[in-house]
């Protein structure tokens, strides 16, 4: 089978670091299918549209797609989603309407309370801010995501720092999201199509005393920072069995609701008094090795190439039915050299 994996190759602004982090997934998951004798190209997403030539026209059996933006603009995913779905190409993950949808959190965060499910009080930061907003609240943009813009400032507990925060932020980010800080545990629960996996938790114990215990983006980014140590991920998270399952039914809704498909994670909290919140779905969260969802597999019993497999076969199955789906991912039978050329 020929898997064509799609990644961005990112922007000037990049650090080594960023760039190492999206190539860790790619080659984790091409030496995956290279060991099955599949043949395997890495191609960059640029405006440019080249990398749809590697794509179309039969060309491609398998679209694994790692692109979360092109030049690191997470807003034109959707458009790489689009139009793999408009050319009928068998790819990964999910859909346009689900990653654009997703990454508004005031459209999602809509549409989660429209469906009935639990989202902590919100309001997108125009004007002025109710007097009675419950504080502490956290001050994040309404259309990022993996924590941009999310720090040790970004919640506040006072009036006036809140006022502050808001005014930072919206030098930086077109639109901004005021959410009623929900102090408590957090977890996460991965689904892989059907299937729902363990669920884990995010251990803030040994944040460093004043800090707020959120995953901020050195926390989930830069390796060895106080905040990436002082949050530890538990899977599966050590809780009962009931409070699992209330977790996970909730978190099947809020991707129904978002007509997740392929692969997604979605984030909770539990308040004091026990009640859970859901902070946000992720479509196609990170699928490396050593990230969550690979973590969830695990706990579940699949290795990481198991996971991997699970999803290619998803996306062979919708597009292609079980039988053609079975056959194609079938490791190729001749012990051919396969080939991983890397394309400019
Ligand atoms: N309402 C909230 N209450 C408490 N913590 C929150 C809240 N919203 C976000 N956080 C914290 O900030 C982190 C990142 O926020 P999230 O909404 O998941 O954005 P992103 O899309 O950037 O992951 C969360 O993992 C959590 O630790
Ligand atoms: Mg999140």
């Amino acid at each position: 089978m020929r898997v064509v994996i799609l990644y961005d190759p990112g922007a000037d602004d990049w650090t080594a670091e960023d760039i190492a982090g999206v190539m860790e997934a790619v080659d984790g998951i091409a030496r995956i299918f290279v060991s099955f004798n599949h043949q395997v190209q890495r191609v960059p997403v640029r405006h440019d549209m080249r990398w749809f030539n590697h794509c179309r026209g039969g060309r491609a059996d398998l679209v694994f797609n790692l692109c979360e933006g092109v030049r690191g603009v997470a807003q034109w995913e959707d458009h790489v989603v689009g139009t793999l779905e408009l050319a009928g190409i068998a790819y990964t993950g999910c859909g346009p309407w689900t990653t654009a949808v997703s990454r508004r959190k005031a459209v999602a965060n809509t549409m989660l309370e429209r469906a009935g499910l639990p989202v902590p009080r919100w309001t997108i930061a125009q004007g002025k801010i109710d007097d009675d907003f419950p504080l502490p609240a956290i001050v994040k943009p309404a259309a990022e995501d993996a924590s941009a813009g999310v720090d040790r400032q970004s919640v506040v507990s006072d009036r006036k720092s809140l006022k502050a925060r808001i005014a930072a932020m919206t030098e930086q980010f077109d639109e901004v999201l005021v959410q009623q800080y929900i102090a408590g545990r957090e977890f996460n629960v991965g689904i892989v199509g059907t299937r729902t996996l363990p669920v884990a938790e995010i251990d803030f114990s040994t944040m460093p005393e004043g800090t707020w215990p959120i995953l901020t983006y050195a926390a989930k980014w830069h390796v060895g920072s106080l905040e990436d140590l002082g949050s530890r991920p538990v899977c599966p998270a050590q809780i009962p069995q009931r409070l699992a399952d209330r977790l996970c039914r909730l978190a099947e809704a809020a991707w129904r609701t978002m007509q997740g498909k392929s692969y997604g994670r979605v984030d909770l909290r539990v308040d004091d008094a026990g009640r859970p919140w859901i902070l946000e779905v992720n479509p196609n969260p990170d699928l490396t090795d050593d990230a969550g969802l690979s973590r969830m597999a695990q706990a579940a019993g699949w290795d990481y190439a198991e996971l991997i497999r699970r999803i290619a076969e998803l996306a062979l199955r919708e597009a292609q039915g079980t039988k053609a789906a079975r056959e194609l991912l079938a490791a190729s039978p001749a012990p051919r050299r396969a080939r991983a050329p890397r394309t400019a």
